[in-house]
């Protein structure tokens, strides 16, 4: 089959490669790429936020199944004009990836169904905001409801980086995103993310994860869009998994299908645990980034067959062949990031690496220019390898960073410090 990738990042290299091991896989095409996916792919130019556009495309190629990688195609409805047209498609409608894009949508499906998350009010207007934030003192978190980048969630120790999160959200700060505001209660623990496929009805999980979303060693320093990931996440447990798939997952994916928005595609959950007992932090409508690398170095193949069973609707027939596996992967950014950072620096020694099912580095921004690689982002590299534990896996993924020659970029030297 023809099968077309939406995105250009670290997750869609990863997607890309897992898919074409796939013996169904004929052609494949991702849009727009980088450098790495061009190794493996043929890389389109195309507008993946205009649906239009991708139908017409998809059309023109003889697409048979489109995968759809990053949050922004999917809240903009690229999958309902797809479907609309016709065609197999991974990801959920525009109103079921609300999920995602409203905060306070979310909250609104975990009252409906019970779901343990953490308390919360919604507002419109800056004064009755913070006088509910001294009412309820610090620490509180004020998150804007819309899509941020990632930036819009303020964990606030004190009351008055509280009161000044309200201030930037009203004032403008994240646009349209912050017009409303989420204060949720702050929750203690562990932190883990969850991918759950779910064909509207059926839901299979693909494995858990855990991120590094500090730029710095320890946990330090501003917010990233992460740094380094493993799976699977030692906290998710057998217990807390079932309590996470029954108190949690299937109630949401029910409640969605009861309003007759069935969510249809993968559910990136993102859980605090406490105790053996987990809460919904959020949900993200999409593979997370860096957390999809590992999740493909250990599904391999086999992950087109679940894509595919998960848009046709046929999860209950679907399994996952586990191996007793771990992975990880290890960020490797441009100097400067998440600041202000320089492109256009040329990495070298990417050609002596080993790539196989143990080793692999993805790509996420990188250009090539005149046959060499270069850096064309701000997360540049996923550097990411597999084992029978967790430190072997490590010690895979840190020899190939170290034998990679790029001056111009870093990486964290302790992922996975929590697990091991
Ligand atoms: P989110 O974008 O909702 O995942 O929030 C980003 C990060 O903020 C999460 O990964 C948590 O580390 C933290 N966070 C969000 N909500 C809460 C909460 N209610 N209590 C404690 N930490 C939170
Ligand atoms: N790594 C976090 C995310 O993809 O949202």
């Amino acid at each position: 089959m023809n099968i077309l990738i939406l995105g250009s990042g670290g997750r869609e290299h990863s997607l890309a490669w897992a898919i074409k091991q796939n013996p169904k896989c004929d052609r494949l095409i991702v849009a727009p790429g980088n450098a790495g996916m061009a190794e493996i792919a043929e890389c389109a130019a195309l507008n993946i936020e205009d649906g239009g556009a991708v139908a017409t495309f998809a059309e023109e190629n003889a697409i048979d199944f489109v995968v759809i990688g990053p949050e922004a195609p999917l809240a903009a409805g690229v999958a309902d004009r797809l479907r609309a047209a016709g065609f197999l498609c991974f990801g959920p409608s525009k109103e079921a990836a609300r999920l995602e894009a409203s905060k306070g949508f979310t909250k609104e499906i975990c009252d409906a169904c019970n779901a343990p998350t953490a308390g919360y009010a919604r507002f419109t207007e800056a004064e009755p905001a913070k006088a509910y934030i001294r009412e309820q003192g610090a620490p509180i978190v004020v998150k804007a409801d819309g899509l941020a980048a990632g930036k819009g969630v303020i964990v606030a120790m004190d009351l008055d980086s509280a009161l000044d999160a309200i201030d930037d959200m009203f004032g403008g700060e994240f646009g349209a995103a912050g017009a409303e505001v989420v204060i949720e209660e702050f929750m203690e623990g562990e932190e883990a993310s969850f991918f759950i496929l779910s064909d509207g009805k059926n839901i299979l999980p693909v494995g858990t994860a855990q991120d590094h979303k500090r730029v710095g060693d320890g946990d330090t320093g501003p917010n990233t869009g992460g740094m380094g990931a493993y799976s699977p996440a030692p906290i998710m447990d057998a217990s807390v998994t079932q309590k996470a798939l029954d108190e949690i997952v299937q109630p949401t994916v029910d409640e969605m299908a009861r309003r007759g928005t069935p969510y249809q595609g993968v559910l990136y959950a993102g859980f605090m645990i406490k105790d053996g007992q987990p809460r919904l932090v959020e949900y993200n409508v999409r593979f997370g980034d860096p957390e999809c690398q590992v999740l493909m170095m250990r599904l391999g193949a086999q992950a087109l067959d679940l894509l595919l069973a998960c848009a046709e609707g046929k999860l209950d027939e679907a399994q996952v062949n586990w191996a007793d596996d771990h992975a990880m992967t290890v960020v490797m950014a441009a100097n400067g990031y998440p600041g202000a950072y320089q492109k256009g620096s040329e990495i070298r020694g990417l050609d002596a690496l080993p790539e196989d099912s143990m080793n692999m580095v993805f790509h996420a921004g990188t250009k090539e220019v005149d046959g060499k690689i270069t850096a064309n982002g701000g997360r540049v590299l996923n550097v990411t390898a597999r084992g029978t534990t967790l430190q072997e896996a490590r010690d895979r993924a840190y020899a190939m960073a170290e034998a990679i020659d790029w001056p111009e970029g870093f990486y964290r030297k302790d992922i996975g410090w929590r697990a091991l």
